[in-house]
């Protein structure tokens, strides 16, 4: 097919021309002053998004699959006891890391669709008298629901047990396209990849840690060799890996970066929200429900929607795929084959986002869902029309 396919996905996400370019600039050595300078450029850079001045960033070449298992490896011990807050695939997958390092993993579930309630994380902390408990577990943006929690309520709910708990905190489909606040909501770990709102290909895992989950890893003995942080924040101090780093992925998270503060955070956060907003209005107008139930905890990054009773979404996104070359997210979990999820993160505007929802709008009808064509577009249209950028 002649332009571009719609990579529609809640990532990897499509990767700005600039970032390409940046990253087909001629490999230099990672031992080298150059080097140590675009080291120093992206750990300050990557503070920025995460919004920490504590913090300390640690990269590593991988994906948010490995960034839990760094997080998890660096601050637990084999049988320590940790809550796992559980909504959705990605934190059922993040609590089954801890269990492969022996943490002994008590879960607060909730159904798929619904966010991490604070209080329920206070009575379970309050619960626990004798600070057993080493770590919270939760995942900001759960990708597979389309639902975003409240860490700063949780926080605060810790704060109201006064638990020492460590805050281990996945924003891997959240950080770079909504509000992350390592230091003010007391992050102890949040950790990210490179392939969503950093707009990069896959290929990093990047963490930022405290100084509370920095001393917690110096007594911690769960096993680690490459996940270990201590030899990379000694290395990265003098501008260098221990390992042979992904030197174009910096290349291209440099230029991301700057990207990110060209546009400003507090932009880049309220272009989220207003694309998200027409997304979730178009969906809703083409007569399908989203699978985030409360309005408030909707994520800005992707939209999870239901397939009509009787009707097999995997069959809807390949039916997409091949009649329009978009490609829709799969429903994961308990959901595989009854929601598809929209992707609109990192690099994306409203043209971008029109493109897709017409391309979800045609294929539902050509797959037989009685939509009315044009409804949910006239719906996005409007929205974005009354709504300032
Ligand atoms: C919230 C969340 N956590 C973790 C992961 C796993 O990351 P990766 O696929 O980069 O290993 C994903 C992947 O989509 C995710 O959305």
């Amino acid at each position: 097919m002649s332009g571009r396919p719609f990579l529609q996905i809640p990532g990897p996400t499509l990767v700005p021309e600039r970032v390409v370019r940046a990253m087909s600039q001629p490999l230099i050595d990672h031992r080298g002053p150059k080097f140590a300078m675009l080291v120093r450029e992206v750990l300050e850079g990557l503070k920025g998004i995460f919004q920490t001045s504590e913090g300390l960033i640690v990269l590593y070449p991988g994906s948010g699959t490995g960034a839990w298992e760094a997080c998890i490896a660096n601050t637990l011990s084999p049988g320590n006891r940790v809550l796992g807050c559980v909504n959705g695939h990605f934190s059922m997958l993040f609590c089954r890391t801890a269990r492969a390092y022996g943490s002994q993993v008590e879960t607060l579930e909730v159904p798929y669709g619904a966010g991490i309630p604070a209080d329920q994380v206070e009575a379970h902390l309050r619960a626990d008298k004798t600070h057993q408990i080493k770590a919270v577990l939760v995942v900001h943006n759960e990708t597979s629901t389309g639902v975003t929690s409240h860490i700063a309520a949780i926080r605060q709910a810790m704060d109201r047990a006064r638990h020492p708990a460590l805050l281990l905190v996945d924003v891997v489909s959240s950080l770079g396209s909504i509000d992350v606040r390592f230091d003010e909501w007391g992050v102890d770990v949040a950790l990210a990849g490179a392939q969503k709102g950093l707009m990069l290909p896959p290929g990093l895992a990047i963490l930022a840690v405290s100084e509370k989950a920095l001393k917690a890893s110096r007594s911690a003995t769960c096993p680690r060799a490459f996940w270990d942080w201590a030899p990379v924040l000694e290395r990265n101090a003098r501008g260098e890996f221990p390992y042979t780093p992904a030197t174009s992925l910096l290349f291209g998270l440099k230029e991301s970066l700057a990207m990110l503060a060209e546009e400003g955070l507090p932009n880049v956060f309220h272009r989220h929200a207003r694309l998200a907003e027409a997304c979730r209005r178009a969906v809703q107008a083409m007569g399908l429900t989203l699978l985030a139930r409360n309005p408030a905890e909707r994520s800005n990054t992707l939209t999870a929607v239901c397939m009509p009773e009787g009707l097999d979404a995997d069959a809807y996104i390949a039916h997409a795929q091949k009649s329009l070359d978009m490609s829709l997210g799969v429903g994961l979990g308990e959901v595989k084959g009854k929601v598809f999820r929209i992707g609109h993160l990192g690099s994306l505007n409203e043209l971008e986002l029109l493109g897709g929802l017409a391309g979800v709008e045609m294929t539902l009808w050509s797959f037989g869902v009685s939509v009315s064509l044009g409804a949910g577009l006239a719906a996005a249209e409007a929205y974005l029309l009354d709504t300032p950028c």
